[in-house]
């Protein structure tokens, strides 16, 4: 049994050329990279993406950031619990709370600049993947 998730490198993270770090600890995990892109999210797209937050009030700050520059993102797959393994590689939402060791806890401060955003669950990345890997 496998099971792929969403995992998306931010504009943060992108600027501040971290992309092949978080791709390689991602590989040398052991996860297999099954999609690979590079672009500026449209805004629409933003707001799918997002859209469990739309009625949060850091939704358009949100938006505004996801959207401000590349990001990369990534279709990964590993065994069943990926999801799961990914989302503990990251750390937490607010990066002051995230371990050592995470990739949130090793280079970032704020939880508006969190450099990875990585799918909850099972539902969420077949939505996710669906919304920005449609050739798939
Ligand atoms: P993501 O979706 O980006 O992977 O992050 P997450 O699951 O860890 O956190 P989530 O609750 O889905 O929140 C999405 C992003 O919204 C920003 N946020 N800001 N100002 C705030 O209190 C606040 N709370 C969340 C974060 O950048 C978070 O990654
Ligand atoms: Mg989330």
């Amino acid at each position: 049994m496998s099971e792929r998730s969403f995992v998306m490198v931010k504009p943060d993270g992108v600027a501040a050329g971290l992309t092949g770090e978080i791709i390689g600890r991602i590989e040398r995990r052991g996860f297999t990279i099954v999609g690979l892109k590079t672009a500026v999210m449209a805004r629409s797209a933003a707001e799918e993406h997002y859209g469990e937050h739309r009625e949060k009030p850091f939704f358009g700050e949100l938006v505004e950031f996801i959207t401000s520059g590349p990001v990369v993102m990534l279709a990964v797959e590993g065994p069943k619990g990926a999801i799961a393994a990914l989302r503990a590689m990251m750390g937490t939402t607010n990066p002051l709370d995230a371990a050592p060791g995470t990739i949130r806890g090793d280079y970032a401060l704020e939880v508006g600049q969190n450099i990875i955003h990585g799918s909850d669950g099972e539902e969420s990345a077949a939505r996710e993947l669906g919304l920005h890997f449609p050739e798939h």
